[in-house]
């Protein structure tokens, strides 16, 4: 009676999922025990750190858990800590036994996007944000790195602006905002501190990001790109060849210039470039007429100047200007969760369906050579 109760709780832990890592606590070896006596069960739990943020949660959905066995009417939970070797261990699962390497190889199955612009403030942080939630709200598994070490926005959009990474050994964990797991440099550096790093450091900062940060198995990860074609562009383009590249503009005409040039390193480095975003393109007023603010026809052109006969590159989408996105933005809440009826963020939803139906897969992937 005892022992089939004690396994009873046990299957009910399987339900209790690390929020972090995203797997059943049981997987992770995160139970060490569990007795029953008479209706009472002990729980033995093991947290990876000491302090673990997500220590609460997982407790209470460990109580719950077991609580829901019928049979149980008392429930306590003791914890503790992983030893050194048993986060060792754990780190060594989550790679699949494979050594430190980087994420995202070349037999990887995850779709990369990197967003890039000629200059800043066109958007590309706010349209990379409310894209990733946008995939996410699809089902799919999504990260994003926020790559701008200079000007890194994405924790603050996506409402996660103080939240600090779990560290396991050298496994990070990323924080998730609305089910994307993030990660920026503006979550190990103190707020106020100005980065000036110079590009070695740099190529070592993401690289890190894509070696010891642990997504998972993505669908998309989207990476928010510094404005130009600095290092950082640089380093992205040898370290994730396989990223595709979509450049956002605004619509003005002298933008589709500039924007081409950030476009050109990533080519030079093999990337392929599969479009154009515009945004703060026309906005609708309640009279019906369209006020265009930033001009018109800077996507179309920079997708012009940026298509050759191998490969066309399209404008994906056109984002119109959007007071509610602005706000989302410095509020910390995606309008495509707040406000889906905005225009915007239905252009961004339709984004996000088109770019969806293209997650995973080899397909249409550049080969490692080039014919010429
Ligand atoms: N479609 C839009 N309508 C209104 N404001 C926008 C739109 N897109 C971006 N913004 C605002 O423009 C500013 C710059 O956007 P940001 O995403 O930081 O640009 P970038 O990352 O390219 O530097 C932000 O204040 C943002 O809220
Ligand atoms: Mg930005």
């Amino acid at each position: 009676m005892t022992e089939a109760l004690e396994a009873a709780v046990l299957t009910a832990l399987r339900r209790v999922i690390d929020p972090e890592i995203r797997q059943p606590i049981v997987d992770l070896d995160m139970i060490s025990g569990v007795r029953v006596d008479g209706g009472a069960a002990t729980v033995a739990l093991k947290l990876t750190i000491v302090g673990c943020p997500a220590a609460d949660t997982i407790e209470r959905d460990v109580r719950e858990a077991a609580a829901s066995v019928s049979g149980i009417h008392e429930v306590s939970v003791d914890v503790g800590i992983m030893s050194r070797a048993e986060r060792d261990a754990l780190t060594d699962k989550l790679r699949g036994g494979r050594p430190k390497t980087l994420q995202f190889g070349p037999d990887s199955l995850t779709r990369i996007y990197a967003v890039t612009s000629g200059k800043g403030g066109v958007g590309k942080s706010t349209l990379t944000a409310n894209l990733g939630v946008a995939l996410a709200q699809r089902g799919l598994r999504v990260g994003i790195v926020d790559a701008d070490v200079f000007g890194f926005s994405i924790p603050g959009i996506l409402g996660i602006a103080g939240a600090k990474p779990t560290q396991v050994n050298e496994m990070i964990l990323p924080p998730l905002a609305h089910d994307v797991k993030v990660i920026s440099i503006g979550m190990f550096v103190d707020e106020h501190t100005a980065v000036s790093w110079r590009g070695p450091m740099l190529h070592r900062t993401i690289q890190q990001f894509l070696t010891d940060v642990y997504f998972g198995d993505l669908d998309v990860l989207l990476l928010d790109l510094p404005p130009g074609t600095g290092d950082i562009a640089i380093s992205i383009g040898q370290l994730l060849p396989q990223a595709e590249i979509i450049v956002v503009t605004t619509p003005q005409p002298a933008a589709a210039e500039v924007a081409e040039r950030s476009a050109l390193v990533a080519r030079q480095t093999g990337q392929k470039v599969i479009g154009v975003i515009e945004n703060m393109s026309g906005l609708v007023q309640p009279d019906g007429s369209v006020l265009e603010l930033f001009g018109s026809g800077g996507g179309a052109d920079a997708a012009a100047r940026l298509s050759t006969p191998e490969e066309p590159v399209d404008v994906l989408a056109a984002i119109p200007l959007s007071i509610a996105l602005r706000e989302g933005g410095d509020t910390g809440r995606p309008i495509v969760l707040s406000t889906p009826d905005d225009p915007a963020a239905q252009a961004i939803a339709a984004l996000a369906a088109r770019l969806g139906v293209r997650a995973r897969g080899l397909a249409g992937r550049k080969l490692g050579f080039t014919v010429n």
